[in-house]
């Protein structure tokens, strides 16, 4: 079993969307994930209550039982765990972080996002845990700020290979209780995500590093 922790300071760079739709395609994998959903928001968890499918689960947990839950979903057999945090710096996050196999942070490729990462990635070099930026909310198409800002992050640190771009179905998808790969499965948006989610598996295999090689 891998744990995957979506974290960073700044709201709406999509911590939630990328656990949840991250889940579902694992399960589309046909592996088994889970959500711990450790946000007061509850993001997560809410939409968990709309979705009509059962799995992936959602639980929302006292931070202090995490350790404990991850226990339990190992002997489980669940495949990755993903853990949404709140886009403020809590204990809660702390535990996240360091339960994580890799934590993952998502950042538009703007300034304020990378910026805002900024203590998040000082706390994780402190307790030497592994993370990779994900890319997301870019531009359709080939722009050249998501260029920059990949070129940036793989400068300072691990970068994850995809990127995922703008687009409605997202907002849709979290509306309706789906993940983004079920809400129009041959979209642009559905194969970014699997994408992705090939992306996190080669990473937490070992047969992925980082991204520096590909941007010098
Ligand atoms: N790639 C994307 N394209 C369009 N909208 C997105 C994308 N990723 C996330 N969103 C939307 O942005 C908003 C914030 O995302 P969310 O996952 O809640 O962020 P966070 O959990 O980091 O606060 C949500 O309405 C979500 O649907
Ligand atoms: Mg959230």
């Amino acid at each position: 079993m891998k744990v995957i922790a979506l974290v960073t300071q700044k709201g709406g760079t999509g911590k939630s969307s990328l656990a949840i739709s991250l889940a579902v395609a694992t399960i589309e994998r046909g592996l088994k994930s889970y959500v711990i959903d450790l946000d007061p928001q509850a993001t997560a968890k809410n939409w968990f209550e709309r979705r009509e499918a059962e799995a992936p689960e959602v639980a929302a947990i006292e931070p202090s039982k995490v350790s404990a839950a991850l226990a339990m979903l190992a002997r489980q057999k669940v495949d990755l765990v993903f853990i949404d945090t709140a886009g403020v710096d809590t204990p809660a996050t702390t535990a996240a972080m360091q339960a994580a196999d890799l934590c993952l942070i998502p950042a538009r490729p703007s300034i304020a996002d990378i910026e805002a990462a900024r203590p998040t990635v000082r706390t994780l070099s402190k307790l030497d845990r592994p993370y990779a930026f994900v890319l997301n909310q870019c531009p359709a198409g080939r722009s050249i700020r998501t260029t920059d800002a990949f070129r940036v992050l793989s400068l300072t640190g691990a970068v994850a290979g995809v990127s995922l771009a703008m687009r409605a179905d997202h907002l849709d998808a979290l509306a309706a209780g789906q993940g983004v790969t079920e809400r129009d499965t041959s979209g642009k948006a559905a194969s970014e995500m699997r994408e992705l989610l090939t992306w996190l598996i080669n990473r937490l295999e070992g047969k992925t590093h980082d991204e520096k090689a590909r941007v010098a």
